[in-house]
């Protein structure tokens, strides 16, 4: 049984094969719509949610399941004081599929230790967001008609934006991508992300105006109040990219603008309606490889219900540095940090990816 945790679960057949599929599902919907008859999908939002939850459900009614869950805490036993893993084992009990938003990095990883179904991580906190990616990454497919060869500019809050840590992963596989990580140093790429594109195949600016016209692809995000422990430094952050009119005449002509979503103000909302802006189309995309996703995770686990055992090189256990790590807050036996290959000196944590050196 495979769960989807971090976008790297996934090989490039993988990848490629769920790109075909939401494209096919895009253009034939109605091939798809009994594929899921008789199952059920549980959505665990701990963290508010709009594209992932409803395009999530909407994709399991469009393939004939049906979806039960919640969307605030308040309405579960976890308010009452039930822990992570005993609420995600009881609702594996009544659903074939689970989908969990949690604010504390790792959450997902820890939640697969007790299920004996699927389980996708839909966001945990600031590490990744790995459905977000299959939305990019088909959405840049049907853009641009290709996923390589590509200039990619990620703009905003690098740091804790899970939604650009994927995506990077993602288009760091596949050939001569080249990443312009444009943020001010408070909120650079993490350095285990910029650690993983071993070819250096990136630069970093703190200029938007600057990157513009270099790139096919303009990644904008969100600076993320929540994420913030200071609101002094984010209230100086808050407004500090600001796509308009005026800086897409700096835009490639075949550029295009992608974001996430929700937007605050990091994208004026005369830009929409330049051909370019590709955000909308992006976020209904989500809905297409979403049901592609469901397809593939529960055709596969009724099938095998076995998980493959991962290869680790080197394991030395210790506490999590990083605070919003979820093995600082919920119970677990041990933190293990594995090293990522045979010639890596760093060891990062099972959970949250966090990286130490010894
Ligand atoms: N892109 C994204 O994750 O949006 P929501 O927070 O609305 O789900």
């Amino acid at each position: 049984m495979k769960h989807l945790i971090g976008i790297n679960d996934f090989s490039m057949d993988e990848l490629a094969e769920l790109i075909k599929v939401g494209q096919d599902i895009s253009e034939h919907p109605k091939k798809y719509m009994d594929r899921m008859k008789g199952r059920v999908m549980a959505t665990l939002f701990f963290e508010p949610s709009t594209r992932t939850k409803f395009s999530f459900e909407a994709a399991m009614l469009r393939l004939g399941g049906q979806v039960i869950g919640f969307s605030e805490v308040k309405n579960s036993s976890v308010a009452k004081g039930e822990s992570l893993k005993d609420t995600v084992e009881t609702v594996g009990c009544y659903s074939d599929l689970i989908v969990m938003r949690h604010p504390l990095e790792g959450a997902a990883k820890l939640a697969t230790e007790v299920l004996d179904v699927p389980l996708i991580n839909a966001g945990d906190g600031g590490h990744q967001h790995p459905t977000q990616t299959l939305t990019d990454l088909l959405t840049i497919y049907k853009e641009m008609g290709r996923v390589d060869n590509l200039n990619i500019a990620l703009v905003g809050d690098l740091k804790y934006g899970r939604t650009v840590h994927s995506l990077v992963d993602a288009m760091s596989k596949y050939d001569n991508n080249t990443f312009f990580f444009v943020s001010p140093k408070e909120l650079e790429m993490p350095e285990y992300i910029k650690n993983s594109l071993k070819g250096g195949c990136f630069f970093e600016s703190t200029s938007l105006e600057e990157v513009l016209p270099k790139v096919d692809i303009v990644y904008m995000t969100r600076i993320q109040k929540e994420r913030f422990d200071d609101l002094e430094t984010y209230e100086r952050l808050k407004g500090i990219y600001i796509l308009d009119k005026e800086k897409m005449e700096l835009a490639k002509e075949d550029a295009i603008i992608l974001h996430p979503l929700p937007r605050v103000n990091e994208i004026t909302e005369e830009v929409d309606r330049d051909p370019r802006a590709k955000y909308f189309p992006q976020a209904k995309n989500g809905m297409y490889i979403r049901m592609a996703l469901i397809l593939k995770l529960v055709e596969e686990a009724e099938k095998n219900p076995q998980r493959p055992v991962e290869e680790v090189y080197s394991t030395i256990y210790t506490k999590c540095p990083n605070p919003k790590c979820v093995s600082n807050h919920e119970y677990v036996e041990s933190v293990a940090f594995h090293e990522k290959t045979a010639e890596d000196l760093a060891y990062s944590c099972e959970y949250c990816d966090k990286v130490i050196t010894i």
